[in-house]
């Protein structure tokens, strides 16, 4: 009898799942039920360890890649948790025709070639592992890498015949991935997209005959012409390789590329952790932009899904051991925003006082924080930021970030970390170790370039529980209602250290204006309804679907309605909650100047809320939507 109906109500239970799924195949803001961003390989908190690019590029070796490993371990950064010790391009040989198989480039690397047969790096991971460490490979999607496109010369590119020379996983995807993993046993792979990029039939490489034609599907420039479906598709068939060649799901997929095809939205369905910009130069202006891709995403990052953009270039240019402002910046805001933390130095010869800025425990602690909530931006302007990081303890983390290079005064309250202006406020330097208290507003010097940092503790403005805009980690823009997937504006455009100033400059490249924002309304507006101002909620576009991962909460609520920045005053949206995949609570048809809605909902036991926003009608205005106040209780 019990056992029948523990049978009827599994099938039950899955047959209310597969209808849910059926019903989302056909209607992408149907409930799930589900978590669906990326949760698989071991990427909790974000990667941290070393990586070759950025000191050696293609001009690799075992000597650089093991001297990187023995002074992670010697400096005690490895104990710190930099673990990952990631070969980049340039390691391979040549791919056998006759079976497919990769070649180490035997003068590099001849650790590999001594394992007696086919060459093998698992004497090298299995020293990497020895030591502690984790080991990390680099290849890409296309036939062809980033070097063989890009480099000056051929000193370090792979040899052979055109179809050896093709060391990227495009048609060997399944045996590559089971190379890399289960052959030579590898920890972690980055998957740069060059060769879905650069190989058009007209580009000056192939037509001279050094390289195969693979039609682009990649473009940096226009986000409508990269064929996003045929991109994912490779990904997908990576993701399916990772998971079975690693029983343990002890694997890392680092996503390369860089902010093009809206991989902004949707890298973190895909993959670990996924570049949001093309690569970082050790200059304070390119710093910026890196940072600007990724630092107001963060309903975009989470446990097992983290943006990335790019590795550290301290050690380098303006990061190098004479400007340690900077290079404290860099590191500091890398890790307000979850960012991996990748060190691209060569550290066999690193100061000191370069190390004690990878080694800053306290700094380290933020980016690698369990709850794993990206900052938020609390202040904003093109010369100062104020961003807030809700810690697991509670407890708030911020950056005052002078992205400009004179000194200046700036206010921070107690409000823009969600305090209380009438309790003290207390907080620690996580630089300078010095302690201050104040209410309401306290006055600070900075330094051009200088990002002070700070833990802070006071009375929460809200006691029994969490607004959604201090846990994005737990807010995962399943569909954000962007339809149109535009650049966005708002990133530092920089020279790039390759092309200089020649031609006439980038333009707004990266795409997801408009996505999902934290305490603003989409496009950086403020959040109102009817006049009325919010400082705390989720802005989002109508025609959207946020999955809510449920901590233990028992009550839902939010203030809904149109957000004031609307130009469309005709339209009405609906706001719905639901719990696991069931209606729990929905708003009246509302337009622009309506008053908000109170939306409350019991959650308990609920492991997945989802708030869904319909707007009926053409899609072809998107009308900005707010869940204000919107938080998770306690009671
Ligand atoms: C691309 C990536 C870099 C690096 C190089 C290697 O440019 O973005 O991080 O991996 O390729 O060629």
């Amino acid at each position: 009898m019990k056992f029948s109906s523990a049978i009827g109500s599994a099938l039950a239970a899955m047959a209310s799942v597969l209808a849910l799924d059926a019903q989302a195949a056909d209607d992408p803001l149907a409930p799930t039920g589900r978590w669906s961003a990326y949760t698989a390989g071991r990427a909790a908190t974000p990667p941290m360890g070393w990586s070759s690019w950025n000191a050696f590029a293609t001009d690799i070796d075992e000597d650089k890649i093991l001297g990187a490993a023995r002074a992670l371990v010697r400096d005690g950064l490895a104990a710190k948790g930099y673990r990952y010790v990631n070969i980049d391009d340039g390691w391979a040989l040549q791919r056998r025709v006759s079976d497919g198989a990769l070649i180490i480039r035997p003068g590099r690397f001849p650790i590999a070639q001594g394992a007696g047969g086919d060459a093998t790096f698992r004497p090298l991971t299995d020293q990497l592992h020895g030591m502690g460490l984790k080991a990390g490979i680099y290849s890409d999607l296309g036939r062809n890498t980033c070097s063989q496109a890009y480099s000056p010369d051929d000193t370090d590119l792979p040899k052979g015949s055109v179809r050896e020379r093709e060391i990227g996983l495009y048609g060997h995807i399944d045996q590559d991935i089971a190379l890399f993993f289960a052959n030579w046993g590898f920890d972690f792979i980055k998957v740069d997209g060059c060769g879905l990029r650069a190989y058009g039939a007209d580009a000056a490489k192939v037509r001279s005959g050094q390289y195969r034609a693979l039609p682009p599907i990649l473009n940096m420039d226009f986000v409508n012409r990269s064929d996003i479906p045929a991109v994912q598709a490779l990904f997908g068939q990576i993701n399916a390789a990772l998971d079975r060649e690693n029983p343990d799901g002890d694997y890392l997929l680092s996503l390369c590329i860089w902010g093009a095809a809206d991989v902004r939205s949707w890298g973190k369905n895909v993959g670990n952790i996924s570049r949001t910009s093309d690569d970082i130069n050790p200059t304070w202006g390119r710093m910026l932009t890196n940072f600007d891709t990724a630092a107001k995403r963060a309903f975009y990052a989470h446990a097992g899904s983290w943006n990335d953009p790019d590795m550290l270039f301290i050690g380098k240019g303006d990061f190098d051991a004479d400007h340690l402002t900077e290079a404290r910046s860099h590191m500091t805001m890398w890790a307000m925003i979850n960012a991996p933390l990748m060190i691209g130095m060569d550290l066999r010869q690193a100061p000191q006082s370069l190390l004690d800025v990878f080694g800053n425990a306290q700094v380290i602690a933020l980016d690698q924080d369990a709850a794993g909530h990206q900052s938020v931006v609390a202040f904003d302007s093109d010369d100062v930021q104020i961003f807030v990081k809700t810690l697991g303890t509670g407890e708030k983390a911020v950056a005052i970030f002078n992205r400009g290079a004179s000194a200046l005064n700036v206010d921070l309250t107690a409000a823009q970390m969600k305090l209380r202006g009438d309790a003290d406020v207390s907080l620690i330097d996580l630089w300078s170790g010095n302690r201050r208290s104040f209410r309401n507003t306290t006055k600070l010097k900075i330094e051009g370039h200088q990002t002070l940092l700070f833990k802070a503790e006071g009375k929460r403005v809200l006691m029994d529980g969490l607004y959604l805009s201090e846990q994005p980690g737990n807010v995962n823009p399943a569909v954000d209602g962007v339809v149109e997937p535009t650049p966005d504006p708002t990133i530092h455009r920089s020279a790039t250290g390759w092309q200089g100033t020649r031609g006439s400059g980038e333009g707004p490249i990266y795409a997801g204006w408009g996505g999902v924002q934290a305490d603003r309304a989409p496009y950086g507006e403020v959040l109102a309804i009817k006049g009325a101002r919010f400082e705390t909620g989720v802005g989002v576009l109508a025609n959207s679907r946020l999955e809510v991962r449920n901590q233990g909460y028992r009550r839902f609520k939010a203030v809904v309605g149109v957000n004031d920045s609307a130009r469309d005053t005709k339209r009405a949206a609906t706001f719905a909650v639901y719990g696991d995949g069931k209606l729990l609570a929905s708003s009246r048809a509302m337009k622009w100047g309506d008053p908000g809605q109170d939306l409350s909902a019991d959650v308990t036991g609920i492991k997945i809320i989802e708030l869904i926003t319909r707007a009926a009608g053409s899609a072809a205005d998107p009308l900005p939507t707010t869940w204000a106040d919107a938080a998770l209780l306690k009671r």
